[in-house]
């Protein structure tokens, strides 16, 4: 089997972290007998800076040829927030139809979490970010801009359809999963009352279909609480594109922070990209200090969604005894190795 991807290392340490990203899913191809077939793109800040282009549309139809894409970091200091993030990272998930955000959340064993007297055995849940909608999708405006009357609208859009496929994606998931057997909505029912009046309804709707899985809910701001309260609560996480993004940053700092959080914008149907959720650090750029295990955990989910479940679990074991024998600290420049000593400890215990 060859697989084709799409490379995009991106700025800042996007490019080390993928470099070792991309080591680690050589060595395991090989060990498992498959093949990558890569193809590099420059998308990110120089590029921009370079050109005035963020992602030309042939890119993007090039890109829909590909199994997956993986992607370093999105990000530059010289770049206005907002132009890189919109032009390439939120447009390839709204083009590309990445409709779920999958941000495991797991601590593994030597790894160390800012919650007091909470372990691996408490920290294990996955959230089913809806990545296509709400908040997400620039709908809005200003009325009377720069006058004291101005009025600054973004609308929050949730349709039957886009809640419907992420809802039942999670339950899915929960299902295969075979855990807690356990789906929490996160919403702001008391609040948001047309939009999570939806999700609720729809939750209710599509979870009847799975008897065997356990409903729940929580307001987004108590799911807060419980991620630091009681974390071993939580099996499965669905819930909207802004709370999800939320969430899902207290999420990566209780399973040790970004030098471990991994993410997958999927698209079950189509083209899926594969991440490290943290930014792109610009100040630990080029000095081989970056921790590389979220992008190789991205690399991981990468080959679960193409189906590679043996390459998958030997990457995670071994990111698991790297963490559990080896790292001082997952934090960049404290790891006591070097970014590349990273990715080649994980070869040695594929
Ligand atoms: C993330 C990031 C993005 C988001 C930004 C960079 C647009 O924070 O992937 O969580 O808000 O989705
Ligand atoms: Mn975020």
């Amino acid at each position: 089997m060859v697989y084709k991807i799409a490379v995009i290392p991106g700025d800042g340490t996007g490019p080390e972290q993928i470099r070792e990203g991309m080591k680690v899913l050589t060595a395991v191809a090989e060990l498992e007998g498959f093949k990558f077939e890569a193809v590099t793109y420059d998308f990110g800040g120089e590029r921009y800076l370079r050109t005035g282009e963020t992602l030309p549309d042939t890119a993007l139809a090039e890109l829909r040829q590909f199994d997956a894409i993986y992607l370093g970091a999105i990000g530059h200091p010289d770049v206005k927030p907002g132009i890189l993030e919109k032009g390439i990272l939120l447009r390839l998930r709204f083009e590309l139809d990445q409709y779920i955000n999958l941000r495991p959340v797991k601590l593994y064993e030597g790894v160390e979490t800012p919650l007091k007297d909470k372990g691996p055995a408490d920290i294990d849940f996955v959230v089913v970010r809806e990545n296509t909608e709400g908040l997400y999708c620039g709908a809005g405006g200003f009325l009377k801009r720069g006058t004291q009357d101005e009025v600054a609208i973004q609308t929050s859009i949730n349709t039957y359809k886009g809640v419907e496929r992420c809802i039942r994606y999670a339950f899915e998931y929960c299902r295969r999963r075979n855990k807690k057997k356990k789906v929490t909505l996160c919403g702001k029912t008391n609040v948001l009352t047309y939009a999570f009046d939806l999700w609720e309804r729809v939750f209710h709707q599509v979870g009847a279909e799975f008897p065997d899985i356990q409903r729940d809910y929580a307001h987004v701001d108590a799911t807060c609480m419980w991620m630091v309260k009681n974390p071993d609560w939580f099996d499965v996480i669905v819930t909207d594109n802004m709370f999800g993004d939320i969430i899902t940053d207290l999420g990566a700092i209780i399973q040790g922070g970004m030098g471990i959080a991994a993410g997958g914008n999927i698209n079950p149907e189509g083209v899926s990209m594969f991440e490290p959720i943290g930014g792109s650090a610009p100040k630990y750029a080029g000095q081989n200090v970056i921790n590389p295990l979220a992008a190789i955990c991205a690399g991981a989910m990468m080959l679960e969604e193409l189906g590679e479940r043996k390459a998958a679990a030997r990457i995670e074991q071994a990111v698991q005894t790297v963490c559990a024998k080896h790292l001082k600290s997952l934090a960049a420049g404290r790891m006591g190795y070097s970014t590349s000593e990273v990715g080649d400890l994980v070869v040695r215990y594929l």
